[in-house]
């Protein structure tokens, strides 16, 4: 059985980009492998978040990761900061990583440009995110496309500690989807679909309402033409708009493309709201019933009491490897 991990931020509402690149593949993947999902707050906080926000975002999350098909009885759902070595050990991987490294680092190039003053744990985010996955010896990372560079990095840097150290971290590879690891902007095909967007007509939450949705897609740009066909570099509108089609009514895109030959945009655009609603709507009756019931706080401490476990394994492994002294 691999390992498998993966974390999704609490910051802002989570969108169909991370249901299609990311939190598909964990539904898959805990069928056949050992996983490990978490909320990353550590890594929420690298911008400024209001308490209350964060709290209430933190519990959402993990209730969403539930209501989208995470099974408590065969993954372990937690909060990165209820496991104590995740900061321990992204504290000891900053101090093996270099400052060129982090300023390549193009998630960090786009948080931070244009802005004044930025944190320095905006800078250091990467060395958290590899200390998450190598504190469990992890094999697979279920991710969208925007975060292979990160991975490559967690790479490098399970590389440089087992040659200076002595072979000790699996090094991790990653789980992207073929078709969907960026979704894009429904109002800019060049940019990716994002929660953070201060334009919410660009995304769609897993938590909008049917009639917002429908609405959304309606207004969502499309490329001049009429033809549903798939053609990333030159029809990039209406190819995000398919490769949503393909998941939501799980056909292939030859399929979406031949169903709608001849038909023009506007069937396509209708059919569409209806396979994302069909998807949505019932996630978000799962979503609500878990709120209500308050489970989730018993289901984070027995993915955390599951975690700790590994995790403090190896910090004190990667300890004991680097000379720290062993308290007797
Ligand atoms: P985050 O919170 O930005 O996004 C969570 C996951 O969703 C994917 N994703 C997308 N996939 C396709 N199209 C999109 N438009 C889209 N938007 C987001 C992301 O690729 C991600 O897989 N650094 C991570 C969180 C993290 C993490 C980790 C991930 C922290 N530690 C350890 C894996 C392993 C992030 O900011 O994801």
């Amino acid at each position: 059985m691999k390992k498998v991990l993966s974390g999704i931020q609490p910051s802002g509402q989570l969108t169909l980009g991370n249901y299609i690149g990311a939190m598909q593949n964990f539904v898959k993947l805990q069928e056949t492998e050992e996983c490990f999902f978490m909320v990353v707050d550590l890594h929420a906080i690298t911008v400024p978040q209001e308490p209350e926000m964060l709290r209430e975002q933190s519990e959402s999350v993990a209730a969403l990761f539930i209501a989208a098909g995470i099974d408590p009885a065969k993954a372990n759902i937690f909060v990165q900061s209820h496991v104590r070595a995740h900061a321990e050990l992204g504290w000891i991987l900053t101090t093996l990583t270099g400052m060129g490294e982090l300023e390549r680092m193009t998630q960090f190039k786009d948080k931070s440009a244009g802005k004044e003053s930025v944190g320095a744990g905006l800078f250091v985010y990467p060395s958290l995110m590899a200390a998450d996955i190598l504190v469990y010896n992890a094999d697979l990372v279920p991710v969208g496309d925007d975060q292979k560079q990160h991975l490559e990095l967690t790479r490098d840097l399970a590389n440089r500690f087992n040659s200076r150290f002595g072979d000790y971290f699996t090094i991790p590879e990653p789980y992207i989807p073929k078709v969907g690891a960026r979704i894009m902007s429904l109002d800019d095909a060049s940019k990716k679909m994002s929660k953070s967007n201060p334009n919410v007509g660009s995304f769609i939450a897993l938590l909008d309402e049917p009639s917002v949705i429908r609405k959304k897609i309606s207004r969502a740009t499309t490329d001049s033409g009429r033809e549903v066909k798939y053609d990333p570099a030159n029809k990039p509108e209406i190819s995000n708009l398919i490769t949503i089609y393909s998941h939501c009514a799980n056909l292939s895109i030859a399929e979406v493309e031949a169903r709608y030959e001849g038909q023009g945009y506007g069937p396509f655009k209708k059919d569409l709201a209806e396979h994302v609603v069909n998807v949505l709507e019932p996630l978000q009756q799962k979503y609500k019933s878990i709120r209500e019931s308050g489970e989730i706080h018993e289901i984070l401490k027995q993915g955390a009491a599951r975690a700790s476990e590994l995790a403090d394994r190896t910090l004190a492994d990667v300890k004991e490897k680097m000379g720290f002294l062993v308290p007797r």
